[in-house]
């Protein structure tokens, strides 16, 4: 049985510090040319049913460093994309290929074929969560030297894939988070289960964004509306302006906080440009940091 990566609570807490001691190890590398083919001959499929311009050319140079093939298909190329089941493809793709990396909708979509397939299956996003976004931005908080279990962590928007992936990183990391949404949009029941499961860390989730961003270290956003929401636009605009991430937000929190987005951001909604590319702002760091931590997740899983 192949070990897939299709959500955050597949990785115990040693494996999250060896994937920040890795990733810290493969950026050095790639910083000062030095090869790093620990992949040599292996065959990567990627199959992107949502748009993406990050996680696809990161994963995609990431293969290419590690001395692996990347094939990238298109799901509406696929006969997929003409009603085939995604069981009969999880078969057939897998007997050729030595991992996948998937971003679709529904969870059951990437564990139907997962499954199905022999080879390890890596989440690149759906709906519930995005591990390997989360596992990268906590590299990155590590990495401007903070310690993950002294941290207050705030997230203000919507209870969506992210903040999900971080409920579950928080469980299993033992970091204090403090969620706040606007009513009826807060994250997903089931993880909030599996977290209080895991009991580590605490997760306080409330509808005040000034008491959320109240002396955090590290003030968390994302877009309001997420890939396949775009019906809810109208609506959401109005709910969640008082969420939106400006100076004033940034004034409650900690001076030396860090903001952060995964990207792509909606200038103007969840965030201000002024906060966005000041001086707090570590996104475009985080942006980078995906190649480095995408390595070291396809080592950790394709390597025999
Ligand atoms: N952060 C992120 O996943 O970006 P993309 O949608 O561009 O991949
Ligand atoms: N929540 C966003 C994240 C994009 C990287 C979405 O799912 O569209």
């Amino acid at each position: 049985m192949p070990r897939h990566f299709l959500s955050i609570f597949d990785l115990s807490r040693k494996e999250f510090h060896s994937l920040f001691k890795r990733a810290a190890e493969l950026k050095a590398k790639k910083k000062s040319g030095q090869s790093h083919e620990t992949l040599k001959k292996k065959s990567i499929g990627m199959i992107f049913e949502k748009l993406s311009t990050r996680t696809r050319v990161s994963f995609e140079v990431a293969v290419n460093d590690l001395g692996a093939n990347v094939l990238y298909m298109n799901p509406s190329d696929m006969q997929l994309g003409r009603g085939e089941s995604i069981a009969d493809t999880a078969k057939i793709i897998s007997s050729y290929l030595d991992g996948v990396i998937i971003r679709t909708y529904e969870q059951d979509r990437i564990e139907e074929f997962a499954k199905h397939s022999t080879v390890p299956v890596i989440n690149a996003l759906t709906d519930l969560g995005h591990p390997t976004q989360i596992v990268s931005d906590l590299f990155t908080i590590v990495e401007q030297g903070k310690k993950l279990n002294k941290i207050k962590l705030a997230y203000v928007g919507d209870g969506n894939n992210i903040v999900n992936s971080f409920i579950g990183a928080a469980s299993i990391l033992g970091i204090n988070l403090s969620i706040a949404t606007p009513k009826g949009y807060e994250p997903d029941r089931n993880v909030l289960k599996k977290a209080a499961e895991n009991g580590n860390g605490t997760i306080e989730i409330i509808n005040d964004p000034k008491k959320a961003a109240s002396n955090a270290d590290v003030i968390y956003t994302d877009v309001w509306v997420s890939m396949g929401q775009e019906k809810e636009t109208k609506k959401k605009q109005k709910i969640f302006k008082p969420f939106q991430i400006n100076e004033k937000m940034v004034s409650n929190a900690n001076s030396d906080v860090l903001v952060m987005h995964c990207l792509p951001a909606h200038k103007g909604e969840e965030i201000t440009q002024e906060v966005l590319e000041g001086p707090n702002s570590v996104v475009y760091e985080q942006a980078e940091n995906k190649l480095h931590m995408g390595k070291a997740i396809l080592e950790m899983f394709l390597k025999n």
